[in-house]
């Protein structure tokens, strides 16, 4: 959600840290993620965006307050899409999460 803009935007939001590197990355990922979408969107791939919350890892010093196994919850999700399922969208493990 770090990478979602309407959350960065909303007043009051919980999005982490102000950044000028981190957070436009993710954006970008999120970007990426849509024009991917457009471009196989006939090939029966589907291209979408996961974010693991914050997870107690290296990156963070462990400070993130959920498991690397509940982060891979929204990946292993994603990855086992059936045909037909949503492309182009970014989920947590909540459902979808706006850009
Ligand atoms: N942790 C969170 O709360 C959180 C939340 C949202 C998104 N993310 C994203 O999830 C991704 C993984 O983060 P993480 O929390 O799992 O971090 P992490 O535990 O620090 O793991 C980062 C991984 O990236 C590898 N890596 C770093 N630089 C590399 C390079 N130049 N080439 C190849 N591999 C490289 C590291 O390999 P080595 O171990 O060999 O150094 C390590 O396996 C990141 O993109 C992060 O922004 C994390």
């Amino acid at each position: 959600t770090v990478g979602s803009i309407t959350r960065q935007s909303e007043p009051g939001a919980e999005t982490g840290p102000i950044s000028a590197a981190y957070a436009p990355s993710k954006s970008f990922l999120n970007a990426v993620t849509v024009q991917y979408a457009k471009e196989l969107k006939d090939t029966g791939i589907l291209i979408n965006a996961g974010c693991p919350g914050f997870c107690a890892t290296d990156l963070n010093g462990f400070r993130g307050v959920r498991t690397p196994e509940q982060g891979a919850a929204i990946a292993i999700r994603l990855a086992r899409l059936p045909d037909g399922g949503p492309t182009g969208g970014f989920f947590d493990d909540d459902g979808p999460i706006p850009w």
